[in-house]
């Protein structure tokens, strides 16, 4: 065993496995300090079975189970998941009801795993339209894992990125009135400092899964130099390895942010003699 996700990993990674073969290759200077993942394609993973979609969504919390547990292992500082969006509304009443029972569910059974593992939990969103039962155990859940310092997870429930930006502007507005403030000395940081994520930093890599090259109203602010990752694999699908192989393919990036670095391997001039 050769790096420290070895051990990490040890007695839930086969010796010999895709897992185990996939660590070694992690470097664990370069981690993403804050991964946030597009959860998609648990409607067509249900289909595929003839299954009912709220069957894909089940599996669906097997993944956000798994991908939690390997995020904190990594040492990831922040994950992300696209739960339920503000267009998500608009889908059949019961399959709403299942997705906010499957969270109770996924709260109840995890909140005490997730103190254990010393795993923060917050949501992101509005929180008008979640009914009292949704609320209640989310703020259970916030004040539970108040004081954890590890992996902190935030579940985007009922949230828009559109939205998130209107409502930050409508507060620079209101405080620019009070303050008798010049918008001209309106800056980034007083937008960032107005969105459900003030504080954290931006998410260095966003996943997709299900193939789809979208963004689906996510984190539109903040994924404005985020690597891009999209897999074919279904959300329900989506392991331990599957995060793995996003974080490798994420280290080989070269992140310029607008700047311009040449590449190391390619010589400025060419065949000069
Ligand atoms: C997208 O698949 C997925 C969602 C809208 C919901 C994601 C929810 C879960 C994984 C369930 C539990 C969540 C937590 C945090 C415990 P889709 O239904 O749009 O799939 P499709 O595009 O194939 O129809």
């Amino acid at each position: 065993m050769s790096n420290d996700f070895l051990k990490d990993f040890e007695g839930i990674v086969d010796s010999g496995s895709r897992d185990e073969f996939l660590l070694r290759q992690l470097d664990p200077a370069a981690i993403p300090s804050h991964i946030a993942i597009i959860m998609d394609g648990n409607g067509r993973w249900a289909a595929r079975r003839s299954l009912p979609r709220v069957a894909g969504h089940r599996a669906g919390a097997e993944s956000v189970r798994a991908t939690v547990e390997a995020a904190a292992r990594l040492g990831i500082r922040y994950l992300t998941l696209y739960a339920f969006s503000t267009e998500n509304w608009k889908r059949p009443r019961l399959e709403v009801e299942a997705l906010m029972a499957l969270l109770i569910e996924f709260i109840r059974k995890e909140v005490a795993t997730l103190k254990e593992n010393n795993i923060r939990f917050q949501t992101i969103g509005r929180d008008e339209r979640l009914d009292s039962v949704v609320m209640r155990e989310i703020d259970r859940a916030r004040r539970e894992t108040a004081a954890c310092t590890g992996l902190q997870l935030n579940v985007a429930l009922n949230y828009s990125g559109r939205c998130e930006i209107v409502e930050a502007c409508r507060r620079l507005v209101t405080e620019a009135l009070v303050r008798n403030q010049n918008p001209e000395d309106i800056t980034e940081h007083d937008i960032e400092r107005n969105l459900f994520t003030a504080g954290l930093p931006d998410p260095d890599l966003l996943i997709r899964t299900s193939g789809e090259m979208r963004v689906s109203n996510f984190l539109l602010w903040q994924i404005a130099y985020s690597e891009i990752y999209v897999t074919e694999k279904l959300w329900p699908d989506f392991r331990r390895a599957d995060l793995f192989e996003a974080i490798i393919d994420f280290q080989k990036r070269d992140r310029r942010y607008g700047d311009i670095k040449p590449a190391k391997t390619e010589p400025l001039v060419a065949n000069m003699k």
